[in-house]
Order: C-alpha cells, then structure tokens, then sequence
C-alpha cells in the first residue's frame, strides 16, 4: 500500500509541477517547470517556453582555476545553459557541517555570464560508483557499505541497501536544495540532476546480507502499477519472491527498484523544500538487442525499466539518456523511448559528433547538451569553433519560440540516411522534399564519398508560410493535400535569421540560388523562410 504520507507529498508536487499547477508563492520569478500537453512536454523558464541549448562541463572543472575556461566556451558556443556538478565531498566535508560557496560562486558567475544552470548532485552514485562521498563516508565503509558481488568480493559501488548513507546524501541534499531556495529566487537553476548515471558495473545487484534477505521477500505490490506490468510482462496479482515473479530479470528488476527507491528518497527530502524539476540521467543500453544486465550499468533507468523507475522514484521527474551510442538506428530508437507521455525527453550528455540529432531533440523534447564541452575545446584548440556553436548561434535567439512550436506540433525534422535517400514531410497541402548533399541538381558529385550528416527542419508558420533550417541538404516543395495536382511557385524565399522575436531577412533568394532544386544549405546551418503559391 502506498500509505506513506511523504510519498503522497510528493506524488502532488509531482502532478502539479507536471500539469503545470504549481503556484510559486514566495520567489520573485515564476519556478521552472515541465509542462504536459498531450504527449509532448514543455520545459518553462520565467513562465515562458524555453528550449534547453546546453553544454556540460568536465566532471572537474567547478573550480575556480577551471571556471573562466568554462565560461569562455560556454559564450563560443552560444549555449543558453551550463550543466555543472556540484561535489558531496565538497559541501559537507565534515559530518553535519556545510559549505555552499561552491555553489554560491557558480550562481554569481552564471548570472554575470548570462547563463542558466543545470546543477549537478554528485552524490551516492558517480557513473556507478561512491567517489563523490565525503572522506568521513569513505572511511566508515561498514557503515557506508558498498555493493558485494555474488562471489562474495566487493563491487566498487555504493549499495542501494546502506540506509545510513540514504539518510545522509538526502539530508546533505535538502541543505542544498534549500540554500538554492534561498539564494536563488530568479531561477538561474532551472533544474537538478539528482547523482550521476546511478546503478552498479560489475555486478547486477548486491548480494551482500541485507540485499539477500530483501531479496527473497514478496515482491511489494507497489511495483505492480498497470504501466509496469505491461513494461515487465507481469500479472497485477501475481505474488511471490523477487525470483519467482521475475525470473531470470530478477536480480536486475530488484537493483533497479532499490537505487531508484533510495533516489527517490533522496529527491523528496529536496523537493520538500525547493520544488525545482529534477531529473535522473543514465547510461544506455544497446536499444536494438535486449542485451543481459551484466553487458551494461545494472539499476540505471535503462529503456527495458523505465516505467519501473518511475513507480519507484515519483519525485524525479524525468529519466533522461546520456547518448554515447553511435549510428541512426540506435539513437534514433533511445529518442523514440524516452520521448513518452510520462516522460520529457532531455539529452543530458552527448557525445560531439551527435549534434545531427539535436534537431529530433527539438522537435520531441525540452533540451540538449553534449559533455565535456571545455575540455573539448581545449583539445581543438581555444580559437576553433565546433559545427554545434553554428546551430546554437542560429537557434538559440529562438530557443523560446522553438519550444513553444514544438508543444504546437509545428516542427518536422529528418535527418540524412545512411543511403543518403531524400525525405519527404506533409505539411497540408503542400510537401516538402529535402534532399542532401551539396552538388548541383543531383545532390552528390559524382562518385563522391560523402558523410550522412546532412539534417532539416522545417516550422510551419501558416497553410503557406514555412522556416526551413538544416545543414548539407537542399529544400524543395510540391503541392499536396487539396491542392494536389495544382502548379505552384515561391511567392517569396528569404534568407535571414530570428532577432527579437522575428525573422529578420539578410537577403532575398532567387534565380540561381532557388531554379536548380531548391535552396541548398552548406556545412554551417542557415535559415529560409518560404511564402509558397498554388496556381
Ligand atoms: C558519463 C558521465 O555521466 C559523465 O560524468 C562523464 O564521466 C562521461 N560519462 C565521460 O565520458
């Protein structure tokens, strides 16, 4: 029975925050929120729809020696949010005694730079492990414990089992999260990440003496929510043992059920008191094969339990992928699992070269960021600016007016196949096609190996009104829909780009620049606006 009166809390903070009913009372600034319409979400910044362009920083760069790199990179790339952790180690060095100027300091500096901030709680669980526990955690490792493995031996992973570190990381994080209320009224912060790709390598659960008996116990009915018993294949009566409901997924489904109970205990101790959105990212899964636990981080919110996360955890708010998989098919299916009806899509960390998806992200979530943005750059070199600075240059004056199109339906996306085959997008009476490539008419010089890497998007603004972005491909339309059959013709093409508010034209295209195919976009991405009419 869910008859714990913490949990009811939460579960109405969580509701309200989701349909957008939360009343901030006290702060100046209306509190971020993630809005629901329909299946789509909506993350709101100062009561307005705002799209997430963000960049996370090294894991040791929230030092002062790091922090002007930081922001250097951060305005290089146009990005409108820093994702940034926050060290357990650091804020409570001594049991019971506290020290937010860290956290101070990276609120100062945000908002000399412009910047809005993901906040980071590198606590518990760090990739898995408890790096991030103060030293007087790490010494007192019975009390503390870590995961055992079913040899025996021990895992380097905290155990979701040890209630007196539970205890601790939320009491450390509602001191966080009420000096964020405190001190931070305007809404800098927009959002919390809640430990850091929590779970267990090396070892699918903890099979140490508590996790044992835990484990041979019924199953609480609570797991069996109508949304998990579809996810998991099980009947809502069904009785027994962890082993004799589930299993050979048992020892898995009961890891994941314990690290996400812990978090959730964790999250309400600070959302009780800041009810700022939060979020759980994870470390993925192969999406396309089903793999074993062992093949990967055991207890994350991978895509085979996402909906047993979440009856588990009611306080966070989002589980979201940290895409580090390679090829279309892959990522394209972990944006398609975690853009759900129950659950915002964010990408919190991505690798670099995947910047051709950000696209999809707009179009089906509420923000976007690749890791280590810093040290990135530092690798290439301060002057060099990556693809990714050009698409946030373009779109982030838009990011307010991206999100709010989104929640309307208006954006469509494709990106480029490996084949390299055009794409075709309805929009009413008229169809776009994009194809891809930059050669004249056909799209490929001939025999050229060519990197699929092309993307588009195209925002209708009315029936024949349309804003096509995109990099490596070219746009052409075609009448559809009642206008099927009919000849057309650009009423007018523009090129330009969005500057308080609106399009702002640079040029008009014509001639050359739209007869053979369409407009063509190169490597840096540009905006068009099309006025189309059917003769
Ligand atoms: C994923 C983690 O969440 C990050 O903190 C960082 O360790 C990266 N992996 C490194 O690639």
């Amino acid at each position: 029975m869910r008859n714990n009166a913490k949990w009811l809390i939460c579960q109405m903070l969580v509701a309200m925050m989701v349909t957008g009913q939360y009343v901030q009372a006290q702060t100046s600034t209306p509190m971020p929120q993630i809005i629901q319409k329909g299946s789509h979400h909506t993350l709101e910044v100062d009561g307005k729809p705002f799209f997430m362009f963000g960049g996370q920083c090294g894991n040791s760069s929230n030092w002062p020696s790091m922090l002007p790199g930081v922001w250097d990179t951060m305005k290089t790339m146009h990005a409108n949010t820093l994702e940034i952790p926050i060290y357990w180690e650091e804020v409570e060095p001594v049991q019971g005694s506290f020290d937010f100027s860290s956290v101070q300091r990276i609120l100062d500096q945000a908002r000399e730079n412009d910047m809005r901030l993901i906040l980071l709680w590198f606590a518990t669980w760090k990739n898995g492990s408890n790096h991030y526990m103060p030293e007087w955690m790490k010494k007192d490792s019975k009390k503390y414990y870590n995961v055992t493995s079913i040899k025996g031996t021990p895992v380097d992973s905290p155990s979701p089992h040890a209630k007196p570190a539970m205890e601790a990381d939320a009491k450390a994080f509602r001191k966080f999260m009420a000096y964020l209320k405190e001190k931070d009224q305007q809404h800098t912060v927009i959002m919390v990440q809640v430990e850091n790709e929590p779970g267990t390598w090396g070892s699918v659960r903890d099979y140490g003496r508590e996790a044992q008996k835990l484990f041979a116990q019924q199953v609480p009915s609570e797991v069996f929510t109508p949304s998990v018993c579809k996810e998991l294949g099980v009947d809502k009566n069904a009785k027994g043992s962890w082993a004799q409901v589930f299993g050979e997924r048992a020892d898995e489904y009961f890891h994941v059920w314990h690290v996400a109970k812990y978090i959730n205990y964790v999250a309400q101790a600070g959302k009780e008191v800041n009810p700022l959105p939060l979020f759980v990212n994870v470390a993925l899964r192969d999406p396309l094969t089903n793999p074993s636990a062992d093949n990967y981080e055991s207890g994350g919110a991978t895509d085979n339990v996402i909906s047993l996360w979440k009856a588990a955890a009611p306080c966070i708010d989002m589980v979201s992928p940290d895409i580090y998989l390679r090829g279309d098919e892959a990522i394209l299916k972990v944006i398609d699992l975690y853009a759900r009806k129950d659950n915002a899509l964010m990408v919190p960390e991505t690798g670099g070269a995947n910047s051709k998806y950000l696209y999809k992200v707009i179009e089906k979530g509420i923000g976007f960021s690749p890791f280590g943005v810093d040290k990135r750059r530092q690798a290439l070199g301060c002057a060099t600016r990556d693809a990714l600075s050009y698409e946030y240059e373009l779109l982030n004056p838009m990011n307010r007016e991206l999100a709010q199109w989104a929640a309307e339906g208006r954006i469509h996306t494709v990106i480029e196949p490996e084949d390299h085959s055009e794409q075709h997008i309805l929009l009413g009476q008229w169809e776009a096609t994009i194809t891809f490539g930059t050669g004249r008419g056909n799209n490929h010089p001939q025999g050229a190996e060519h990197a699929a890497n092309g993307k588009a998007m195209i925002i209708q603004l009315s029936d024949n009104e349309f804003l096509g972005i995109g990099t490596n491909c070219r746009f052409t339309f075609n009448t559809a829909g009642k206008n099927e059959g009919r000849a057309w013709q650009y009423l007018k093409v523009k090129e330009g780009k969005w500057e308080n508010g609106e399009f702002k034209m640079s040029r008009i295209l014509n001639g050359d620049e739209t007869d053979w195919g369409g407009p063509q976009v190169g490597e840096k991405p540009n905006m068009i606006l099309f006025t189309l009419v059917a003769r």
